[in-house]
C-alpha cells in the first residue's frame, strides 16, 4: 500500500502535495510527509497518524520550495514511528518516497552499513535514499543514478527521489506498484495514481513495471528495463478533480450503503445495450469461447465471485472455480483449457489479484475484468473490462462496489445461459424484468437502520459472533463476518448452515450471537433445524430473511425483514443489512469506520 507523490513546477509546492496526498489517503493513514528543496537545502515535515496530523504540523513548521515529494503510510516493515515515516533523508543529500518492499533490503543494508552508512528508520525503503547517495558521490547524473539503484534493488516498488544536487528533476521507478505522471505546462507531477493528480491535469502516462523516468517541468524521459528509451501514450483520463465530500452523511461508508440503488441500477445499465437488451458487454463471438471459468479476487471480492459462481452454474451449466488470487498465483492449475479467467477487483490495484491475472495470462487464459476504477492497472491490463458502476468507494469496507459486482457477475451468468441455450428466451426476459426491480428493493432496506440499532447495540458487548447460510446465501454469510471484523473488531466467521455441526458447533455457549440468513422454499426446513440446534445451545439468534422466511423462525431473539425479491437476487439485497449491522455495531463501539485500524483501501504489498 503507500501513496506516493512527487511535483516539479512552477508554484509553491507545498498545498499542491497536500493536495494529492488527500486523494491518496485511502492507500494508508499510519503517518505522512512532504520533502521539498529550496536553496539547494532539503526540508522535511512528517508526523505520525492521518494527515490531518501533517497538516498541523505543516502549519506550524512550512516547507518551501517548487519541486518536492510526499507519501502517505500503511506500514510493512517497521513499526508506526516518526522515524519510520516517509519521505526518507539520506545525509540530507537525497530524500525519497516508497511504495512497495524491497525484498533484498537487509543484505543492501548491511552492505551500506559497512560503507558507513547511518540509518534512521527500520523500513525496507531507506536503502534507496542511502543508495542514491552512493552514486551521485561517484559522480553519476540522474538517470545514471536511477540505473544503479534498480540494479541493485528486488521486490515490488514505486519510488520518487529527489537530490540537492539536480533540485529540478523527479526520479521515479516502477515495478509491481502502480506509477502514473501527469503533465500540464511548466510542470510535471507523479503519484500513485491519476485521481492524485485530477487538481492539476487530466494528461496522464503510466509507467509498466520496470520503467523508470527523469521527470524536469519540461521534460520527461522514459526508460524501459532494458535501459532504452520508451514511448509510453498520454491518455486524458476521467478521475475527477473534486474531492468528494460525505454529503451530509457521518461517514463515507453510510453514504456509499446509501448510493447502492444508483450503483445497482447505473451497472444493470452498464451490462445492458441502447435497446435494453442484457449483453454484460460482451460481443457474442467471446461469450461462445467461454468454456470453463476461474474466478479470482481478494476479500469481499472474493465474496462476490463465490456467488458469482453459484449462479454462473445454475444458470448457464458452465463449471467454474473460484480462487483466492494470492493462492492462485503461486498455483500450477492443471487443467487451464479453454478456461477464461474472470478477475474481480473494486480498486483494480489489489497487488494479489494483479499477480493472479498476470499469471493466468501465462498460462494462455483470456482475462476479464470485473472492476471499479477505470484507469486501474487491472483496468489497463485485462483484454476485456466488465465495468462496475459504483463510483468512487472511499470507506475502507466496500459496500455498493460488492453489490455492483454482484449485479455484473449476475448479468453474466443470465447472458452466458442464454448464449449457450440453458436459459430459454422467456427466463431471460423474466429474470432481466425481475432484476430492474432490485434497485427499487435496495433503496427500501435502506429503512432497516432504525430496526437493525437496537441489535448492534447488542452485538457490541460480544467477544465473537457467528453468521450463518446456504447455498447462494454461504458466502454472504462470510462476506457479514467479514464486515464485522474489520469495523468493530469482534471477532465473526461465516459458516455453510449445515457445515456447523461438523465442528463450529462446538464454540457455542450461552449468548453467542448468530446471524443467519434464511430463506424461503425448500431449504428453510434445512434452516431451521439447524438454527434450532444452535438455540438450543444458548445461541443469541438473529434472522435475516423476506418476512415470510423469518417468520417461520419463532424462536429467534431477533430479526431482520427485507424487501421481497426473486429468491435468486437474494444476495444482493441482503447483503444490506449486514453492512448496516456492521456499520451501527461500529458506532456503538466508536471504531474508525471508514479508516478501520491496519486496513487500507488499495492493498498493493502482498
Ligand atoms: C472489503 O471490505 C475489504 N476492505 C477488502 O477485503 C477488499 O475487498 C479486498 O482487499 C479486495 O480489494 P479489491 O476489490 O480492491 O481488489
Amino acid at each position: 500500500m503507500c501513496g506516493i507523490v512527487g511535483y516539479v513546477g512552477n508554484e509553491a509546492c507545498q498545498e499542491i502535495i497536500l493536495g494529492s496526498l488527500e486523494r491518496l489517503e485511502y492507500r494508508g493513514y499510519d503517518s505522512s510527509g512532504i520533502a521539498t528543496i529550496e536553496h539547494d537545502q532539503l526540508q522535511l515535515c512528517r508526523a505520525v497518524g492521518k494527515l490531518s496530523e501533517l497538516k498541523v504540523k505543516i502549519k506550524e513548521k512550512p516547507v518551501s520550495g517548487y519541486m518536492g515529494i510526499g507519501h502517505i503510510r500503511w506500514a510493512t516493515h517497521g513499526g508506526v514511528t516518526l522515524e519510520n515515516a516517509h519521505p526518507h533523508l539520506a545525509n540530507s543529500e537525497v530524500a525519497i518516497v516508497h511504495n512497495g518492499i524491497i525484498e533484498n533490503y537487509a543484505e543492501l543494508k548491511k552492505d551500506l552499513i559497512e560503507k558507513g552508512c547511518v540509518f534512521i528508520s527500520d523500513t525496507d525503503s531507506e536503502v534507496l535514499a542511502h543508495l542514491f547517495v552512493h552514486a551521485f558521490r561517484e559522480g553519476c547524473v540522474p538517470v545514471e543514478a536511477l540505473r544503479f539503484v534498480l540494479s541493485k534493488i528486488e521486490g515490488a516498488f514505486a519510488f520518487a527521489a529527489i537530490s540537492k544536487s539536480n533540485p529540478e528533476t523527479l526520479m521515479v521507478a516502477r515495478n509491481a506498484s502502480p506509477l502514473a505522471i501527469g503533465f500540464a505546462d511548466e510542470m510535471a507531477i507523479v503519484a500513485s495514481d491519476a485521481t492524485a493528480m485530477a487538481h492539476l491535469t487530466r494528461q496522464v502516462t503510466y509507467l509498466k513495471d520496470n520503467d523508470y523516468a527523469v521527470v524536469t517541468a519540461k521534460s520527461c524521459d522514459i526508460f524501459n528495463g532494458n535501459n532504452e528509451p520508451a514511448n509510453r501514450e498520454i491518455v486524458q483520463v476521467k478521475a475527477s478533480p473534486i474531492l468528494l465530500d460525505k454529503a451530509g452523511f457521518r461517514h463515507y461508508m453510510e453514504k456509499e450503503i446509501h448510493e447502492q440503488p444508483d450503483a445497482i441500477s447505473h451497472t444493470i445499465s452498464a451490462m445492458s445495450d441502447v435497446g435494453g437488451n442484457l449483453t454484460a458487454g460482451i460481443d457474442i463471438p467471446s461469450l461462445s469461447k467461454i468454456k470453463r471459468i476461474v474466478l479470482l479476487a481478494a476479500g469481499t471480492s472474493f465474496y462476490a465471485a463465490q456467488i458469482g459462481r453459484y449462479w454462473i452454474e445454475k444458470l448457464s451449466g458452465i463449471p467454474v472455480v473460484c480462487e483466492i488470487a494470492s493462492e492462485y498465483h503461486y498455483r500450477d492449475p492443471a487443467a487451464t483449457g479453454q478456461t477464461t479467467a474472470i478477475v474481480i477487483s473494486q480498486s483494480g490495484e489489489s497487488i494479489d489479484t494483479l499477480m493472479a491475472m498476470r499469471h493466468a495470462k501465462n498460462l494462455g487464459l483470456d482475462t476479464f475484468g470485473i472492476v471499479n476504477v477505470a484507469d486501474s492497472t487491472i483496468a489497463r491490463e485485462a483484454d476485456k473490462i466488465l465495468p462496475t458502476r459504483a463510483g468512487p468507494e472511499i470507506g475502507v469496507a466496500s459496500t455498493k462496489a460488492f453489490t455492483a459486482q454482484l449485479v455484473v457477475l449476475i448479468c453474466l451468468a443470465i447472458v452466458l445461459g442464454k448464449q449457450n441455450g440453458h436459459l430459454d428466451e422467456s427466463r431471460v426476459t423474466y429474470l432481466y424484468q425481475k432484476l430492474l426491480k432490485i434497485p427499487g428493493a435496495v433503496g427500501k432496506t435502506m429503512k432497516l437502520f432504525d430496526p437493525i440499532r437496537p441489535i448492534a447495540h447488542q452485538l457490541k458487548n460480544a467477544r465473537s459472533c457467528l453468521f450463518l447460510g446456504r447455498d447462494m446465501l454461504f458466502p454472504l454469510a462470510c462476506e457479514g463476518a467479514l464486515k464485522l471484523k474489520e469495523l468493530s473488531y469482534i471477532h465473526a466467521e461465516g459458516f455453510a448452515s449445515g457445515e456447523m455441526k461438523h465442528g463450529p458447533i462446538a464454540l457455542l455457549e450461552d449468548g453467542l450471537p448468530i446471524v443467519s440468513f434464511v430463506s424461503e422454499g425448500k431449504m428453510a426446513l434445512k434452516a431451521i433445524s439447524n438454527l434450532k440446534e444452535a438455540e438450543a445451545r444458548g445461541g443469541y439468534i438473529i434472522v435475516i430473511g423476506t418476512q415470510v422466511a423469518v417468520d417461520l423462525i419463532d424462536f429467534a431473539a431477533a430479526k431482520i425483514v427485507i424487501p421481497d425479491c426473486e429468491p435468486i437476487f437474494a444476495p444482493i439485497v441482503g447483503a444490506i443489512p449486514v453492512q448496516i449491522l456492521a456499520y451501527l455495531t461500529a458506532l456503538e463501539k466508536g471504531t474508525d469506520i471508514d479508516q478501520p485500524r491496519n486496513l487500507a483501501k488499495s492493498v498493493t504489498v502482498e
